[in-house]
């Protein structure tokens, strides 16, 4: 390739990928509150510990990835107890906006939801957090599979009668991880890991963005025979749910 092919093929990506860059401060994209990344430069609070650091995402992503199929397939098989199997439950991707949204969110270094994250393509993102303090080093893989493990253990809080008609009440603070999990149309994640020192300890916060959040009123998922309706199959790895080319709209809450 000439130099000057070559500059302008590198030029045009780059103000590609600058154009893909959604406006955060859009009015239209959020109902209420703050986007969190509007006039967000991505950089660490002044308020956080001088040592705060991002675990690089490389690291991690398919431990995140595989730990949500595995869980969103238990329950979709009908493997767990007290609620029924699920149709058409969508395989989770990863997803490199929600983890930069969600990498904005950790640098505050404070573990909270933040108010809006859509995007131009998810017009309703939902968000899990975790915050764990550890002495000593740590297993990064180990630390998401006992996050994941922890959200989903929720489900004893909630039961079947939340699956086709979930509701935002009295326990949905301490039962809206698994609802998470267990939505049926969220596609794709993005997370985000800090970490920094607490006195003697390490503190470790997570955040993972979803393409979709539960909706009050409105399903998780359909119940019925595991993937049934899936229109391209099944994923070989997760036998209950469809397989990640499914088409499946993730701000469509009506099903
Ligand atoms: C499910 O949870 C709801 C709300 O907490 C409760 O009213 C209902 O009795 C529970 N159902 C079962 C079968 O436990
Ligand atoms: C959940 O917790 C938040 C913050 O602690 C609180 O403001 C909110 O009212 C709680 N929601 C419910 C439904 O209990």
């Amino acid at each position: 390739m000439k130099t000057s092919t070559f500059c302008v093929v590198l030029c045009l990506s780059v103000i590609q990928s600058f154009a893909q860059r959604s406006d955060y401060c859009k009015p239209t994209l959020c109902q209420s509150g703050r986007h969190i990344g509007c006039g967000n430069k991505n950089q660490y609070a002044l308020t956080c510990p001088k040592d705060a650091k991002i675990v690089n995402r490389e690291n991690y992503k398919n431990v995140f990835v595989n730990e949500h199929n595995r869980v969103r397939n238990i329950i979709a098989t009908g493997n767990l107890v007290g609620y029924y199997p699920a149709m058409r439950m969508a395989t989770v991707t990863w997803d490199n906006e929600l983890a930069r949204l969600a990498e904005m969110l950790v640098k505050t270094c404070i573990s909270s939801y933040d108010e809006c994250r859509n995007t131009d393509r998810f017009s309703a993102v939902g968000q899990n957090i975790a915050s764990t303090t550890i002495i000593g080093s740590y297993s990064v893989a180990k630390l998401i599979e006992d996050t994941v493990d922890k959200w989903f253990k929720e489900h004893s809080i909630i039961n079947r009668s939340y699956v086709s008609t979930y509701k935002m009440d009295d326990n949905f603070n301490t039962s809206r991880h698994f609802a998470q999990l267990a939505l049926s149309r969220a596609t794709r994640v993005g997370c985000a890991i800090i970490e920094f020192t607490d006195g003697t300890r390490t503190r470790v916060n997570v955040v993972c963005n979803y393409s979709a959040r539960p909706m009050h009123n409105q399903a998780l998922y359909t119940e019925g025979c595991s993937v049934a309706q899936c229109l391209q199959g099944h994923n070989t790895n997760f036998q209950g749910l469809c397989t990640q080319s499914e088409l499946i709209d993730p701000n469509n809450y009506i099903y």
